[in-house]
C-alpha cells in the first residue's frame, strides 16, 4: 500500500516555517488545517513546487499525491521542467520568480520517454499518432468545417472544430511570447496533440492528468470520450455485447490496480476495450499501439486487410498478425472453435458490406459524375448525402459491431438501415439516368 511505503508528511503554515515534523506530531497539533503530502525524498526546489501549489491548484497535487508518481518521487519538476530557451518556458508567472528551474506549462510525451520508453514508442507506432495531423492535412475536411459547418463566417467559421474536432483529434498547439498556449489551441483533449516542437501525442487521455492511473485506462470509459457517437459507437456497441452486460453487471467489483502484465482473467470476468487492444493478458505483452491487434480497417470506406508499414497510410498494420494477437486474447476465455467461428461470421459481415452495399454504391457515384449528375455542393445532394451516411455511419456500425459482437449495431443501427440507403440512392440514380437532370 502506497501510503505506508512512504513517510508522510503533514504541511501546514506552520510547517513552513518550522521545518518537517512527524506526522503524528503535526495531527496533534492542528489537525482541522494540515494537508499531507508526499514530499519526504524530494528535493528542495521539487517540495517548493508542491508546497505552494498545495494553496495556487489544490486538486492538482491531491491526485499528484495519491498517483504511482508521489510514491516514487516523480514530482512536479521531473514533467514540467525544460531548457530555458525552449518556446513553452514559461516567463510571466507570478509566483515563479525564485524559482531555479524553467517550467513549461506543455508536457509532450518525451517528457514521459525519460522513464516510459516503450509506452511512447508504442503511441508514435499506432493510429492514434496521426489523429490531429490527418484532419489538418485533408482539404475535404478543412471545407466541410469551415465552408459548411462554419458557414464561411469571417471570424467564427472555425468554431466547430475547435469545440469538436480538435477535442477528440488534437490540433497543433499554439504558444504566444510569454509560453503559454493560446485560446484558440487549449485547453485540448485531442489524443493527436501537435507540440510547438511538432512533436505528436498526448499520455493523459486515458489515464488522466494528475492521477496517471492505470485502473482509470482500463475502464471502458477511458475511450468513450471519442469512440462514441453515430460514425463510431464503440463504447455503445461494447454496453450491447454480452461483454459490456456483464461489466455493467458487476465491474465494479472487479480488481481494476493489478501490475503492469499481471492483470488477468480472475481480476475481471469479461474483457474492456483496453483488455482486448492493449493490456497484457497471457503471453501477450501490454502495448500502447492500438492497431498492433487489428486485421481490417473499419472505417475505411472499403474494408480491406491491414498490410501498409506507414502509420499515416489508411490501411497501416500486419493484419495477419494483428487476427493472430486478438485470437490470442479471446483464447485466455473462450474455446478456439469459439474464437474461429466468431470471426468468420464477423469477417463475413464485413465482406458483405465491401461486395452488396459499398460496391454497387461506389459504382452509381461514379457514373452519375461522369455524367454530370451530382450537385457540385455534396451536402445539398440527397444521392451524395446518403453516400456518405451509407460508408461513414451506417457501414461503419454494421462493420464495427459485427466484429465487437454488439447485436443492435450489426443490425438495426447498420445492415438494416443499409439496404434502405442502398434502394434510396438506386431510385434516385434511375431518375436522374432516366432523366438526364439532378431532380
Ligand atoms: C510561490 C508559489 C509557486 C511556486 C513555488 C511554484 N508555482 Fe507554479 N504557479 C504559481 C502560480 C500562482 C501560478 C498561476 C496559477 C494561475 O494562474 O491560476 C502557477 C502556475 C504554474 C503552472 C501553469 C502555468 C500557468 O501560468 O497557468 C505550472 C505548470 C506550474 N505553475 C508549475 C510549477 C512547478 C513545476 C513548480 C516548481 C518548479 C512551481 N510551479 C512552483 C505559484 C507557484
Ligand atoms: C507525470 C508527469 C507530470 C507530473 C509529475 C506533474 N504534471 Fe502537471 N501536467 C502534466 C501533463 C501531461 C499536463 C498537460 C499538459 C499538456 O496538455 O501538454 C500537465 C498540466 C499541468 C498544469 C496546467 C493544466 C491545468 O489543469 O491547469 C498545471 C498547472 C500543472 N500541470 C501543475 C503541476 C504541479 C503543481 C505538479 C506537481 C504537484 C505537476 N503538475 C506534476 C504532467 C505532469
Ligand atoms: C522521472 C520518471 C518518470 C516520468 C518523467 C514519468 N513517469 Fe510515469 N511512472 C514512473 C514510475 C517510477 C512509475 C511506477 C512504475 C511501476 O509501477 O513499476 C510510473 C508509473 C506510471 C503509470 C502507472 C500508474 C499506475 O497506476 O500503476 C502511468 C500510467 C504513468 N506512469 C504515466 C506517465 C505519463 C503519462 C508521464 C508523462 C506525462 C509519466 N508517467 C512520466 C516514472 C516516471
Ligand atoms: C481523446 C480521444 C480518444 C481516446 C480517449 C481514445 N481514442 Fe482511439 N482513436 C481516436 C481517434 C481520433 C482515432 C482515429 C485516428 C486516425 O485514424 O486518425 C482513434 C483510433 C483508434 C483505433 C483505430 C486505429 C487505427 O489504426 O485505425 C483504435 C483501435 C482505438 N482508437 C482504440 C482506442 C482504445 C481502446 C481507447 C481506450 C483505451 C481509445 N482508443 C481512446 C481518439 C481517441
Ligand atoms: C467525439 C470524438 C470525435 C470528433 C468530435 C470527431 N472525430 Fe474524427 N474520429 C474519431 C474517432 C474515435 C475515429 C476513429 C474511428 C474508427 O477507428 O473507426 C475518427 C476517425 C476520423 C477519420 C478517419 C481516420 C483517418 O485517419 O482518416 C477522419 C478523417 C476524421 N475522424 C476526421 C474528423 C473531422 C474532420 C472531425 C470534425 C469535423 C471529426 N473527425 C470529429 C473521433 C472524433
Ligand atoms: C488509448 C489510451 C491510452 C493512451 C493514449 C496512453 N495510455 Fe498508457 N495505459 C493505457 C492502458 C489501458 C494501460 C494499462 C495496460 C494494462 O492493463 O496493463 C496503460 C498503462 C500505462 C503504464 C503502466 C505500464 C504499462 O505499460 O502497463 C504507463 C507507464 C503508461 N501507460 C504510460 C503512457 C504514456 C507515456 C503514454 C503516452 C505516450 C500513454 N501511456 C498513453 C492506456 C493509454
Ligand atoms: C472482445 C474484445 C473487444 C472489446 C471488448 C472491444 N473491442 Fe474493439 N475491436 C475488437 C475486434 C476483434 C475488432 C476488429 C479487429 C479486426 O480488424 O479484425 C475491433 C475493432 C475496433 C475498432 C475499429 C478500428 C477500425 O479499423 O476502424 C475500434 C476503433 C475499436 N475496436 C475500439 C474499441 C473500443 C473503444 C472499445 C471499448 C468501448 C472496444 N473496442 C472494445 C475487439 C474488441
Ligand atoms: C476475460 C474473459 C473473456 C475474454 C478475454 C473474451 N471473452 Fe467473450 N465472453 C466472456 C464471457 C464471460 C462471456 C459470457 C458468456 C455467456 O453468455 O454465458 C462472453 C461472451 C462472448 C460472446 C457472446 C456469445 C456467448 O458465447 O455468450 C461473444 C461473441 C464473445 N464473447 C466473443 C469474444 C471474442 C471474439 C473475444 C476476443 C476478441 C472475447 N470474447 C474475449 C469472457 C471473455
Amino acid at each position: 500500500m502506497k501510503n505506508t511505503k512512504h513517510l508522510v508528511i503533514i504541511l501546514t503554515a506552520l510547517v513552513i516555517s518550522l521545518g518537517l515534523i512527524s506526522c503524528k506530531e503535526q495531527s496533534d497539533l492542528a489537525p482541522a488545517e494540515s494537508s499531507e503530502f508526499q514530499v519526504a525524498e524530494l528535493t528542495d526546489e521539487a517540495r517548493a513546487c508542491i508546497e505552494c501549489h498545495a494553496t495556487e491548484t489544490h486538486g492538482i497535487v491531491e491526485d499528484w499525491d495519491r498517483s504511482r508518481h508521489a510514491d516514487e518521487a516523480v514530482s512536479c519538476i521531473d514533467c514540467h521542467q525544460v531548457e530555458a530557451d525552449s518556446p513553452t518556458a514559461l516567463h510571466d508567472v507570478e509566483g515563479h520568480e525564485d524559482l531555479t528551474v524553467t517550467v513549461s506549462m506543455l508536457v509532450p510525451p518525451s517528457a514521459c520517454a525519460e522513464c516510459h520508453e516503450k509506452e511512447v514508442a508504442d503511441f508514435h507506432a499506432s493510429g492514434h499518432e496521426r489523429a490531429g495531423l490527418q484532419v489538418i492535412d485533408k482539404d475535404s475536411m478543412q471545407t466541410l468545417i469551415h465552408v459548411h459547418e462554419g458557414q464561411n463566417h469571417p471570424e467564427l467559421s472555425g468554431a466547430s472544430e475547435e469545440t469538436g474536432c480538435m477535442q477528440c483529434h488534437g490540433t497543433q498547439i499554439e504558444v504566444d511570447e510569454t509560453g503559454h498556449p493560446t485560446s484558440e489551441t487549449y485547453p485540448i483533449a485531442g489524443i493527436g496533440n501537435i507540440y510547438p516542437s511538432g512533436e505528436v501525442g498526448n499520455c493523459a487521455v486515458c489515464h488522466t492528468r494528475h492521477s496517471f492511473d492505470i485502473a482509470e485506462a482500463r475502464k471502458p470509459d477511458a475511450c468513450a470520450s471519442c469512440h462514441l457517437g453515430p460514425d463510431h459507437p464503440d463504447i455503445e456497441i461494447f454496453e450491447n455485447s454480452k461483454h459490456g452486460q456483464i461489466f455493467a453487471a458487476e465491474g465494479e467489483d472487479w480488481v481494476w490496480d493489478s501490475a503492469p502484465g499481471e492483470w488477468e482473467p480472475g481480476d475481471y470476468r469479461a474483457p474492456t476495450c483496453a483488455t482486448c487492444h492493449m493490456s497484457g493478458i497471457g503471453e501477450l505483452e501490454t502495448t500502447h499501439n492500438v492497431t498492433e491487434r487489428l486485421y481490417w480497417n473499419l472505417w475505411a470506406k472499403v474494408s480491406k486487410e491491414r498490410t501498409d508499414p506507414d502509420v499515416m497510410g489508411m490501411y497501416y498494420g500486419d493484419g495477419e498478425a494483428g487476427r493472430e494477437t486478438m485470437e490470442m486474447v479471446c483464447g485466455e476465455c473462450h474455446s478456439s472453435t469459439h474464437t474461429k467461428n466468431f470471426f468468420e461470421s464477423g469477417d463475413g459481415a464485413v465482406q458483405l458490406y465491401n461486395e452488396a452495399y459499398f460496391a454497387p454504391a461506389e459504382t452509381m457515384r461514379a457514373e452519375l459524375a461522369e455524367l454530370g449528375l451530382l450537385k457540385d455542393n455534396p451536402w445539398k445532394d440527397e444521392f451524395q448525402i446518403l453516400y456518405y451516411h451509407l460508408w461513414h455511419h451506417e457501414g461503419r456500425r454494421a462493420r464495427q459491431g459485427a466484429m465487437m459482437a454488439g447485436p443492435d449495431w450489426a443490425h438495426w443501427e447498420g445492415f438494416f438501415i443499409l439496404q434502405q440507403d442502398l434502394y434510396r440512392m438506386e431510385d434516385i440514380y434511375n431518375q436522374r439516368i432516366e432523366t438526364g437532370v439532378i431532380e
